[in-house]
């Protein structure tokens, strides 16, 4: 079984539709870890509810971005950690994280990338006047949700769409389709990289 770690910074639904996929046998990862840079993230209380260790920091306390990526990467290392899936982790991963997890390091985003990168991208589409978004899946790089497309599931969006109503559709389709692509990742890296 393939140890994980999540990152969220928020809600946390994705971690939790990963947690449940887990435990379902969806998706043959062990998900070992949650980290989060929010201490209020709700993220962390499901974890705690799932009996999931949690390693929370406040980037603040830090000088730097390695500084912090430093302890993640201890925490990760001491559980064996060897794939990252980012889920609503709003921050750009750094070189100490990318340089240990090379190609290990998956990301969700709420848009068919390369539209809408960055913050809030189901505000962007609909205020652009887009008909169709989606979803994607993609190895991280050091760009803003510029790495390898991996997967992406197209959305309508439909004249009577509001802003909620939009999101929500998305998070449900998030929710089946992030850790069916993860098991894909998992089983055909497995195929190229025994380890
Ligand atoms: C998800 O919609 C995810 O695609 C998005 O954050 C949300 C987290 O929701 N990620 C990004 O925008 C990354 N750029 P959740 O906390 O309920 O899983």
């Amino acid at each position: 079984m393939k140890k994980a770690a999540v990152f969220a910074s928020g809600n946390g639904s994705n971690f939790q539709a990963i947690v449940d996929a887990a435990k379902s046998g969806g998706l043959a990862a062990d998900i070992s870890l949650l980290v989060s840079d929010r201490e209020k993230a709700y993220a962390a209380e499901r974890a705690k509810a799932e009996g999931i260790p949690a390693f929370v920091f406040h980037p603040k306390q830090y000088e730097t971005k390695a500084a912090f990526e430093r302890e993640i990467l201890s925490a990760l290392k001491a559980k064996g950690v060897e794939w990252i899936f980012l889920a609503g982790y709003m921050r750009l991963i750094g070189p100490t994280l990318l340089e240990a997890y090379e190609q290990r390091i998956v990301n969700l985003h709420p848009s068919l990338l390369p539209a809408f990168p960055g913050k809030d991208a189901v505000k962007q589409a609909m205020d652009a006047g887009a008909t169709e978004t989606g979803i994607s899946v993609h190895f991280v790089d050091a760009g803003m949700d510029t790495g390898p497309i991996i997967a992406q599931k197209p959305i309508s969006i439909e004249k009577s769409d509001t802003l909620d109503s939009l999101t929500e559709k998305i998070h449900r389709a998030e929710h089946s389709f992030y850790p069916y692509v993860l098991q894909k990742i998992i089983e055909e890296k497995a195929k190229v990289v025994p380890k």
